[in-house]
């Protein structure tokens, strides 16, 4: 049994973030809400990019009520990479890097195996926080030029994506405790930790320009710092997307 959250399931929807927005729209959610699709017809990735929803695949929104102040709300994007690091890296045993695409991608030795698309739905009455979370587990799409990969293909078994769920909410709730305990200076740290080419050379795109420098920090609301051409450029997620 999940511990904290109710869970509403459907064979198929168009996409779990945008069933999500409809029923805070229509004011069916009080409490922190799973929604689970086996398969999603119109699967969104950020960017405005399309997600691959097969079944087999993890396709999962947590709507959360936000119970902390509105300026923290970056951190959210920080903590669900670290839950989904966290919880991706219990199954996984080899010794192969796991890292964090900021801001919340999971790469597996260089592929992508996890994707978050958070969107907020902010009114005067109630603000929530839909968590939209894609595993591949039994499928990975074919995207020419990038690498991707899946959990079931790296352990070498059948996961079962419930149970993938009940782990990632035990351990979401540990780092939204830390979150509410003002614990943001450790939770950068370990974030950095665990940074996909953490003070590397990395290509980026801002602005319909493709860039080059290196990755020197995260800042304390969440922003990514570059140094490129000697200056520090700092960006946040809607601003900078990555060629990897
Ligand atoms: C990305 O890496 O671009 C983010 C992908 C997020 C995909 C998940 S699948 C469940 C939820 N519903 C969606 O339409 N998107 C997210």
């Amino acid at each position: 049994m999940l511990s904290k959250s109710a869970i509403i399931h459907y064979d198929v929807i168009d996409s779990t973030n945008l069933e999500s927005k409809r029923l805070i729209d229509k004011e069916k959610i009080f409490s922190p809400t799973w929604i689970i699709a086996s398969k999603q017809t119109a699967g969104r990735g950020r960017g405005d990019k399309k997600w691959v929803s097969q079944e087999g695949n993890l396709l999962a929104s947590l709507i959360l009520p936000i119970g902390f102040s509105l300026d923290r709300l970056p951190f959210l994007s920080c903590i669900v990479a670290l839950s989904l690091h966290q919880c991706i890296s219990k199954v996984i045993t080899d010794n192969k890097p796991l890292k964090i695409k900021w801001p919340n991608d999971i790469l597996y030795d260089d592929a992508k195996l996890a994707g978050v698309l958070i969107e907020n739905s902010l009114s005067q009455s109630k603000n929530f926080s839909i968590i939209g979370i894609g595993i591949n587990v039994a499928h990975h799409p074919i995207i020419e030029g990038k690498n991707t990969t899946s959990l079931n293909a790296i352990v070498q078994k059948n996961m079962k994506t419930m149970d993938l769920i009940k782990s990632l909410e035990i351990i979401l709730y540990e780092y939204l405790e830390k979150l509410i305990n003002n614990s943001e200076a450790l939770l950068i740290d370990e974030y950095k930790s665990k940074c996909w080419n953490y003070n590397k050379t990395v290509k980026f795109m801002t602005n319909d320009k493709v860039l080059e420098g290196i990755l020197i920090d995260i800042s304390k609301d969440f922003e990514i710092i570059i140094n490129a051409n000697n200056k520090n450029i700092k960006l946040n997620a809607g601003e900078l997307s990555f060629d990897y």
